[in-house]
Formats: structure tokens, sequence, C-alpha cells
């Protein structure tokens, strides 16, 4: 039981939350125009009017107005106030759109300079007003809101504007963490739990509510249970499990614990949790914390919640990734070197940095980019460091994890088995990865794949030895076999690869003309269906998304989105409802570039022809008595055509057909890999790209291209960028 004095409303969630609070970005900008301040709306409104709304209707109200709202943007009627609405998002795309030139579109008239400096005042001071965190990430909730050209072509490039960043440690580091200290413990949970609403799963800020401030409260106990474990036997403490001496010596039934010893537990307790030692001032702090505790509660519990507070430090919890010295001549402050270490092995791998890595921060060998790039070329490159979170990148990128949540009929087919073939692209992702060469155009063109890979040798082997078995029985008892089957062994995973047997060696290279990378793997294409179907919409989706870049808005809530029941027809033709033209704003981005995966069904074996109902031949297909007898399908072409557009790359759009076309097409795109580099970013930086990324984000492309397509050498380049380890100080 806890002792009154030490509930949750005291000691422990005080140190976390205040120290939490305290370390939290503010919401201000650092380069937001300082003269220019609200109080109030109405003069937030005043200024609107003098300045905005004319500019407005100069010079984007012509194509940005209530019937002709390009880009689904109504500029005109656009809310000014941001606190009251959501429109601080889309204003905050609108100066973006402005800075970078890209509105008014070419062949428009320009707008005078002051005009755009008022209008990027007024949108700044209301933003500040509102409590908007204006222009900085939180804007871009949609990574791709910040425009391609913005990152990859405005000149001059935009200045570095990253500000602090804390973040929650991801639930594998976090479940690594616990394990390593009290393994086995029971009672210990999962305080963190992805949020959902990004593109990866370990983006987003902390939050530590309720429910989470009292897991990691729980958590800390737990630990702390098992570290000090221990028994009283004549008159000594003795250690239950591998409790340290420095903290055993905290339970001696002799005599109290002296402050030399508790020094030495509070120093030990760093060491194993932060990696460090207490500064002299921690030292203190935590001491009298446990004197304090001692006091009120008696030494066991006292001792343990003082260790315990240990593990309640926001650096115990957090990423503190905020910068500390002096700016330098950008307004830069480096992180410290201990803050780098951690940040590369949690980047790559999901423990703490290994010896290497912290001697590197202590001698001061990552003071230095070029350092820096070494540390992080040398664990991408080491055999022995395990580095689970490159493949869950490529996972989480392309989707095809989420094969196993796509529920499907097994009667329907029993020979699916969606984790096999999960496994089967994780493996081919990392046999690429291997290489480490054109990374990108090989996952998405190679007609290599690999086929239950992992179960393939023992299958076939024991599917002969079963057959041998059948055989031989039948050779001695004729009768009793003659009208049965040799026994049926594992599950055909084959068959979705379009083969006739498990291959013998893997990878096995299938039809060039039907297979082209990831997308075309069956794990994509079920992770990416319906229980019952194909799902041309989600497919389209994706493509426009994660390889060309674009935005496609959320579904309206008034829309009912739910396809024609009519099974006499192609998926394709009961998708025509989408092409009204209300639909089609939103679905032209997606259909077209969805179809050409109709060459596929919905367990991702190739087809040329796909089955609809006939209609005439079902309506007969009756009994004597008249009776249905069921559903009879003709078979009809699969449609594969598609079409690549709205791009702003000339270059990339055109019709196309089927999914290798579509494929080759993508992969030949300097756009498409410069939208890989923004995934890539996101993911490893933990958060979406904004203006201020531009320059990282060309370095990075660079690095990939002159490497010849390494994806080595942009993760190393990423992770020695400005926007990993640098900090614009916020006043
Ligand atoms: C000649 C027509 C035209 C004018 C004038 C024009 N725009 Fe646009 N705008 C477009 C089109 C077309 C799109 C959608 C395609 C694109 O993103 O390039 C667009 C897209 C945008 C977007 C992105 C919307 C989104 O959700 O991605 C913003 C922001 C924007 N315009 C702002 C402006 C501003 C501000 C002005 C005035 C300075 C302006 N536009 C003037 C045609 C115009
Ligand atoms: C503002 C954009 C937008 C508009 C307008 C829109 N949709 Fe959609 N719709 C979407 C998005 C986004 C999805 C994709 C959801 C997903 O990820 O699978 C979608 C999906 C669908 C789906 C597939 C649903 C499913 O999960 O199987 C149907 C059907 C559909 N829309 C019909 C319509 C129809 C009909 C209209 C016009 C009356 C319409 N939509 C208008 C954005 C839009």
């Amino acid at each position: 039981m806890l002792p009154s004095r030490l509930t949750r409303a005291a000691v422990l969630p005080a140190l976390l939350l205040g120290a939490v609070l305290a370390a939290a970005p503010p919401a201000s900008e650092a380069n937001e125009p300082k003269d220019l301040k609200f109080a109030t709306f109405d003069e937030s409104k005043r200024e609107y009017e003098a300045a905005v709304a004319p500019f407005v209707k100069k010079h984007c109200a012509a194509c940005h107005n209530k019937d002709t709202s390009e880009g689904d943007l109504d500029l005109v009627s656009l809310d000014a106030d941001m606190k009251a609405s959501t429109s601080g998002a889309r204003w905050a795309m609108v100066v973006e759109k402005l800075a970078s030139g890209e509105m008014p579109p070419k062949g428009k008239p320009r707008p005078a300079s002051a005009e755009l400096v008022a209008v990027g005042r007024w949108a700044h001071a209301e933003a500040k007003r509102a409590g908007k965190n204006f222009a900085r990430r939180q804007a871009y909730a949609n990574g791709n809101a910040v425009s391609h050209a913005t990152l990859f072509e405005a000149h001059p490039v935009p200045a570095f504007d990253g500000g602090n960043s804390i973040r929650r440690l991801s639930p594998e580091i976090y479940a690594a963490f616990t394990n390593d200290l009290a393994k086995g413990k029971t009672g210990i949970g999962q305080p963190f739990s992805p949020e959902g609403k990004f593109a990866f799963k370990d983006m987003g800020a902390p939050k530590i509510d309720e429910p989470v401030a009292a897991q990691l409260i729980q958590n800390a106990l737990a630990i702390v249970e098992v570290q000090t474990a221990h028994k009283i036997e004549d008159g000594k403490v003795k250690a239950v499990g591998q409790g340290p001496k420095e903290l055993l010596a905290l339970f001696d039934p002799a005599a109290p614990p002296t402050d030399a010893q508790m020094e030495a537990a509070i120093a030990f307790q760093f060491n194993a949790i932060l990696r460090r030692a207490p500064t002299a001032s921690e030292k203190q702090r935590f001491v009298a914390l446990m004197k304090k505790n001692v006091a009120d509660a008696g030494r066991t519990v006292g001792a343990r919640y003082a260790l315990a507070a240990v593990l309640l430090l926001p650096e115990a919890v957090f990423r503190m990734e905020v910068g500390s010295g002096k700016p330098d001549a950008q307004g830069r402050v480096r992180l410290a070197p201990r803050d780098i270490a951690f940040a590369l092995a949690y980047t790559l791998t999901d423990k703490r940095p290994d010896a290497e890595l912290l001697a590197a921060a202590a001698t001061g060998a990552l003071d230095t980019d070029a350092g820096v790039r070494q540390q992080a070329a040398r664990l991408l490159e080491s055999a022995k460091t395990d580095k689970p979170r490159v493949l869950r990148f490529f996972r989480e990128y392309f989707g095809y994890g989420a094969a196993t949540d796509v529920f499907k009929e097994m009667k329907e087919n029993p020979e699916h088995d969606s984790r096999a073939l999960v496994e089967d692209t994780d493996r081919l992702v990392l046999w690429v990865l291997e290489r480490d060469n054109d990374v990108l155009r090989e996952l998405l063109t190679t007609n290599k794949s690999f086929v239950a890979y992992k179960t393939a040798a023992d299958t076939k082997k024991k599917r002969a030895d079963a057959l041998a078995k059948f055989e031989a029985d039948k050779a001695k008892d004729p009768a009793k076999f003659a009208n049965k089957q040799p026994p049926k062994v594992g599950r055909s995973v084959y068959l979705a690869y379009g083969l006739k047997d498990f291959p013998d060696a893997q990878p096995v290279d299938l039809p060039a003309a039907e297979r082209a990378g990831v997308l075309t793997q069956p794990s994509w294409l079920v992770a990416h269906s319906t229980s019952f179907d194909n799902h041309a919409i989600h497919r389209g989706k994706w493509v426009r998304e994660r390889l060309l870049g674009g935005v496609v808005p959320d579904i309206p809530i008034t829309v009912d989105a739910q396809l024609p029941d009519a099974p006499h027809h192609t998926l394709r033709e009961r998708m025509a409802v989408t092409q009204q033209e209300y639909c089609w704003k939103c679905h032209r981005l997606m259909n077209d570039v969805g179809y050409p995966f109709e060459q596929f069904d919905h367990y991702g074996r190739f087809r040329a022809l796909e089955q609809v109902q006939d209609v005439e031949a079902t309506k007969k297909n009756v009994d004597k008595k008249g009776k249905p007898l069921g559903p009879v399908t003709r078979d009809v072409p699969a449609n594969a055509k598609g079409l690549i557009a709205h791009t702003n790359d000339p270059a990339l759009d055109g019709p196309v057909n089927g999914a290798a076309d579509l494929m080759k097409r993508l992969a030949g795109s300097a756009r498409v890999e410069q939208v890989f580099v923004r995934h890539a970013f996101r993911y490893f930086t933990g958060r979406n790209e904004s203006p201020g990324d531009a320059a990282t984000l060309r370095a990075v492309h660079r690095a990939y291209r002159d490497s010849g397509g390494s994806f080595n050498a942009l993760v190393a380049e990423l992770l020695s960028s400005e926007s990993f380890l640098y900090r614009i100080p916020t006043k």
C-alpha cells in the first residue's frame, strides 16, 4: 500500500510532470514578426480587412472562391479567426505558397513584395494571438502539405527552423529498456501506444495524461522492486536475485544508510538508467528526497520511491532532443553529444547507445557532423548491430504488414497464409537492403520474390515424405486406398505468386510482365484489399500519397462511401459512382493510379480475367422445382488501364497499362525518389518536414543519388544533417 503522503498527487507525478512541462517547447515562433501583435480578434480583423482581403481579391479570388475552389481551397471565405476555426493550417499553407512563389501560379502578375510581407505579418500575428504554433511543423499534420516545390526547388532555400523536440520512447524501446532492468517481471505494462494520425507510428509529441503517468509510476515501482529484492537473514541483508550491493546497503538492518551510501545508490541508479553520473545538484536533490521519503514512509518504501523517481525523470522516459550551448552564426544550437548518442541509437535500434557511441560522445567524436556520420555509418554497416527500426520503416512505409489484419474467408481460399506473405516481403526488403544499390528502384520494380521462404523447404520435404508413405501404404493394401487422396501438408503459398510448387532456390524470378516490386507482392495487395474484394481506391490513395507526394482530402462525413452492390459488374464499373463531379475532385487523385492493380485478385494472384456474376445464367440456374441454385459467374478481361495525372511533373503524367508499367514509370522519377526521402525523413526524425528542412532534404536526396541509391548513405546523411543535430532555441 502507498503511504498517504506519497500518493500520486505528491512527489512522483510532480517530479515527472513538472519537469516535462518545463522542458516542453513553448508555442512561440523563433522567426515570427516582432512588431505586430493583436490582443483581440477585432484588432486582427481590422488588419485582415485592410491588407489581406484586398490582396486575396486581387491575386487569388479568381481561382479560390466558393464556386471555383482550386486545390479545394476557398480563400475568399477562409475564416480569418484562427482560434475559432481550424483555418490555421490552411493559412500556414497560404503563407508557404506565397513564400515559395508557387502562388499565384506562373504567368499571373507577381504581387509586390510589400503586399506579401503584409499578408505574412498578419498571418503570423493572428496565429500567435490564437495560440497556434504557426508555420512550424505542427501546422503540417499531413506531411505532404508542405509543397514539394518549397522543399526541392525554391530559391533561396528556406532557412532552417527546427525547434526543440521531445518525444516519448517508442513502445519497442521502452519494452527493451524495462526488460533490461527487470527481466521477466510481471506487472510492467506498456504506457506508450501509437497515436495513429501520422504516417508513422513513432511520430507525435509525448502525451502524459493520467493513465500514462499512472502506468509509468507502476512500472518504475515494479522495476525498483526487482532491483532491490532482498531478504534479511541472521540480521544481515541478502540479495534475492542480482541486487547490486550499492542498493542493498540501503536495507541493512544493522544501521540506517549513511549519506555516502545513499549517494552511491543514487549514482548507481543514474548509471543503470540514464547511462551517466548524476550532477552534484541531482545528487543533492535525490538524497534529500530519499531521506524525506524514508522519514515519511520507512526504509523499504522510502528508499524504493526515491530510486523509482530516477526512472521517472523525463530523460528516462523521453527523447530529450533540445540542443545545448551557445547559438552559432545561423542561430542554431547543437544537441549535446550525449543526446546525439541516444538519438542515433534510438533511431536505428531498440536499445540504448552501445559503449562505442557513448565513448564517442565523451571524447568529442560527435562534435562534428563528419564524426556523427561516421558513427551512423558504423551502426548501419555493422552486421553485429541489430537494426529492427530499418525494416520497420519499410513495413510502415509500404504498409504490407497489415496483410495479417485483413480477414479472409478461409473456405474461399484455404491456401492463403497472410503471415507467410508478410515474411516473404520482409525478406525481400532485407535482400534489397543487403545489396544497398538503387534501393528504391529495386523495391518498386524487382521481379524477384521470396516464396514462403521460411517454411518452403520444410513443407516440401514433409509433403514428399507423406506422399511416399501414402504410396507405400497403398502398395500394401490397394483396395483400402483406392479412393483416397494423399494427405495434405501445409498451405500451398506459392499459388499466390502464380507458381506451381515451392521453388528450390530463393529468391525466384517471377514473370517481369506481371510482378514489379513490393506493390505487386501478394502481401501488399492483400493489405490494401478488403475481405472480399480489391480496394482500388485505397491502393490509389497509397500511390498518390506515398510515391507522388500528393494530398488527398479526407473523405467527407456526408458521403456514404459505399459502392453499389452489383456483383454482375466489375469493381471498376461499380466505382463509376465516384466520377460524379463532386466526388471526382478527390477521387481523380486516387482511382486512376489504383486501377493498374486490377491485374491481381484480392489474394494477390495475377489474373488476366476476372469473374463477374452472369445475370442470365444465374436466373436459369434453378432446380426442377424452380429453386435458385446459386450464382453463376462469367469471365471478363481484367482491365488494368490507369492514368498518372495531376503530379506537377509532365514527364510522369500519362496513361499506363498494368502494374509493372505503372511501377517502372514511377521508379524512374526523381520526384518519386524525393517523396521517398520525405517519408524516410519523417520516420527517422519522428516529425513531419517543414519548409526549414529543405536544405536537409536536398542534401539527403543528393547523397542517395550520388551513392547509386544506397539506403545506408541516405540514412547516414539524414542522421548527420542540420535537421537531426540542430535546434533553433525558442526565445
Ligand atoms: C489561375 C488560378 C489560380 C490563382 C490566381 C491562384 N491559385 Fe492557388 N491554386 C490554383 C490551383 C489550380 C491549385 C491546385 C493545384 C496546385 O496545388 O498546384 C492551387 C492550389 C493552391 C494552394 C494549395 C491548396 C492545397 O490544399 O494543396 C494554395 C495554398 C493556394 N493555391 C494559394 C493561392 C494564393 C494565396 C493565391 C493568391 C496569391 C492563389 N493561390 C492564386 C490556382 C490558382
Ligand atoms: C473530399 C474528398 C472526397 C470526396 C469529395 C469524396 N470522397 Fe470518396 N473517398 C475519399 C477518400 C480519401 C477515400 C479513401 C479512403 C481509404 O483510404 O480507403 C474515399 C473512399 C471512397 C469509397 C471507398 C470506401 C471504402 O472504404 O471502401 C467510396 C465508395 C467513395 N469514396 C465514394 C464516394 C462518392 C460516391 C463520393 C461523391 C458522392 C465521394 N466518395 C466523394 C475522399 C473523398
